[in-house]
């Protein structure tokens, strides 16, 4: 089966994407070499209880992730996605990242299933803000938050809704620069084998997924999604 072939003919794509699609901007991703959780611990930074124990130093991280996304521009991969969508029926593209790379490249409606770096909840009365330097919200004075979904946390339901409708509706789904190891976000693949659409992963690296998926392409996001736009 030849991927390029694929995606061209395919009506309806869904697209998958994780940390890896923006390695190649030089924002490090979660696992394997240079990965977050090689150098920090999950539990002491991502969770609501890390939050609750140590606002402070948990802002503090998320302020330098800020900075490393406010300072980082789209690649070719994120590129290639939004030729990808140009001209399909239907297109949807999923992403467990909080980064704005896929929107400054020139995706539209992306559905952001562990929420956005730059979005800050009150954690008190819920008006939500856009990247406070004070983190203090205006309306109540009370604490503000990442608005990222920790681990323990589900992703915002009306947007999961969306992303579960997509995939029981695409023909094709293209995983991206993920490792698929955490849920729910991995069970959209099961779920668009489970309805019978194709399934083509991009990742350097083997995945739990690989070998159940229809093709498995080993290479970087920014090399291999260009050469399947090339032309069309
Ligand atoms: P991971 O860091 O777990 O996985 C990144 C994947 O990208 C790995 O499988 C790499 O092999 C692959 N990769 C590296 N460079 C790549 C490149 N140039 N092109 C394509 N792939 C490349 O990131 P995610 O799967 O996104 O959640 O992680 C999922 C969630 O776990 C994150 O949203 C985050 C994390 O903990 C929370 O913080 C709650
Ligand atoms: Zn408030």
């Amino acid at each position: 089966m030849d991927p390029k072939r694929l995606i061209a003919d395919a009506k309806s794509i869904v697209v998958l994407t994780g940390a890896g699609i923006s390695a190649e901007s030089g924002i490090p991703t979660f696992r394997g070499a240079g990965g977050l959780w090689r150098q920090f611990r999950p539990e002491d930074l991502a969770t609501p209880g890390a939050f609750a124990r140590d606002p402070k130093l948990v802002w503090e991280w998320y302020d330098w992730r800020r900075e490393l996304v406010a300072q980082a521009q789209p690649n070719a991969g994120h590129k290639a996605l939004v030729a990808i969508a140009a001209g399909k029926e239907a297109f949807t593209l999923i992403t467990q990242n909080v980064d704005d790379l896929h929107e400054r490249a020139g995706s539209q409606n992306v559905l952001h299933v562990h929420g956005s770096i730059f979005a800050e909840p009150c954690t008190r009365c819920g008006h939500r803000y856009s990247a406070l330097k004070e983190h203090r919200c205006a309306a109540c004075g009370s604490l503000t938050r990442p608005g990222v979904v920790w681990f323990g946390e589900m992703p915002p339901e009306d947007v999961w809704a969306m992303a579960e409708t997509a995939v029981r509706n695409a023909g094709l789904l293209l995983v991206v620069g993920t490792s698929a190891q955490v849920y729910p976000a991995a069970g959209l693949i099961d779920l668009a084998r489970a309805s019978g659409s194709k399934v083509i992963e991009v990742n350097p690296d083997q995945t739990p997924f690989s070998h159940a998926v229809d093709i498995s392409e080993r290479g970087p996001a920014g090399e291999v999604l260009p050469r399947w736009v090339e032309g069309i």
